[in-house]
């Protein structure tokens, strides 16, 4: 497996993990992390032996945000002919399922990764925010158009504009996680949600992510209209034919992934 320095990787099961790990800087997502990052996701989504990738960072931080020590004496120019953050586009990109599992501060571009993430499980320590108008400058990895969609303007507005955090418990309540559980459950539960992913059919599990997504990228009758496409292409895998059979048979399913 490849040397990363600011990440860890592994695997456990069909679940690829991604531990962000730059302690010293609570996970400031500089450049090398964000190629390491991307890399090792490129790596997994072609291993067809990993049906869902986990991706979390420390007890204290997930990330705190992009590396402001790296960025502060970036000009226009740096930033626009480097196109930066470009990179993160890629993940954004990946078909297969992301779980992020989240403790304490995802902040700035923090919020951000956690966002370009399918399901995102919180430690109830975590704190989500886009502080980045504090710094003078806004989000750039996505957070004002992602962070509208999850939770509506009036909140994405309130963060964006105050750059105040809101609390595990808020972001629950407004649509931006898609659960809360105790810091000592979290990568407990984080495992299982994304080994429970991982075990059904993957190319039905991709469909179901590429079909959710539609959602934010089309309009109500494209989006039917791609979902019943999809649907209708599930016919065309042993993997639908596997489950209905397991239903009826009153056993579990034996996906071969295909
Ligand atoms: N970039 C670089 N280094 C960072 C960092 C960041 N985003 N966040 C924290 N660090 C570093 C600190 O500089 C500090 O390093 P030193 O020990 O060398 O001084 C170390 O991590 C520990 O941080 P603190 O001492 O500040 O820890 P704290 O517990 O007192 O505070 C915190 C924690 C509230 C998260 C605070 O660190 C903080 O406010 N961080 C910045 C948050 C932020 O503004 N994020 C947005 C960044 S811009 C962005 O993300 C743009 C975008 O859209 C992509």
């Amino acid at each position: 497996m490849t040397d990363y320095e600011t990440i860890r990787v592994g695997r456990t099961g069909r679940v690829g993990m991604i531990t962000l790990n730059r302690p010293e800087a609570l996970n400031a997502l500089n450049a090398q992390l964000m190629s390491e990052v991307v890399a090792a996701v490129e790596d997994f989504e072609k291993d067809r032996n990993i049906g869902a990738i986990l991706l979390t960072g420390s007890e204290r931080a997930f990330a705190a945000g992009a590396d402001i020590k790296e960025m502060q004496s970036k000009s226009f120019m740096d930033m626009y002919l480097d196109d930066w953050f470009s990179a993160w586009d890629r993940l954004a990109a990946a078909r297969k399922p992301i779980v992020a599992a989240v403790a304490g501060y995802a902040l700035g571009g923090g919020c951000e990764l956690a966002m370009m993430c399918d399901v995102l499980i919180a430690a109830d320590s975590a704190k989500f925010g886009q502080p980045e108008i504090k710094l003078g400058v806004l989000p750039g990895i996505g957070g004002s158009q992602r962070l509208t969609r999850a939770i509506g303007k009036a909140k994405a507005m309130d963060l964006c504009l105050t750059g105040r955090t809101m609390s595990a418990e808020e972001a629950e309540s407004a649509g931006l996680v898609s659960r809360v559980v105790p810091a000592i459950d979290l990568m407990d539960d984080a495992i299982a949600t994304a080994s429970t992913i991982a075990d059904m059919s993957l190319p039905i599990a991709m469909m179901v992510k590429e079909s959710v997504n539609r959602a934010f990228e089309s309009t109500l009758s494209e989006g039917v209209r791609f979902e019943r496409r999809v649907f209708h292409s599930a016919f065309a895998t042993q993997d639908q034919k596997e489950g209905m059979a397991a239903f009826n048979e009153k056993r579990s399913p034996n996906f071969g992934h295909h």
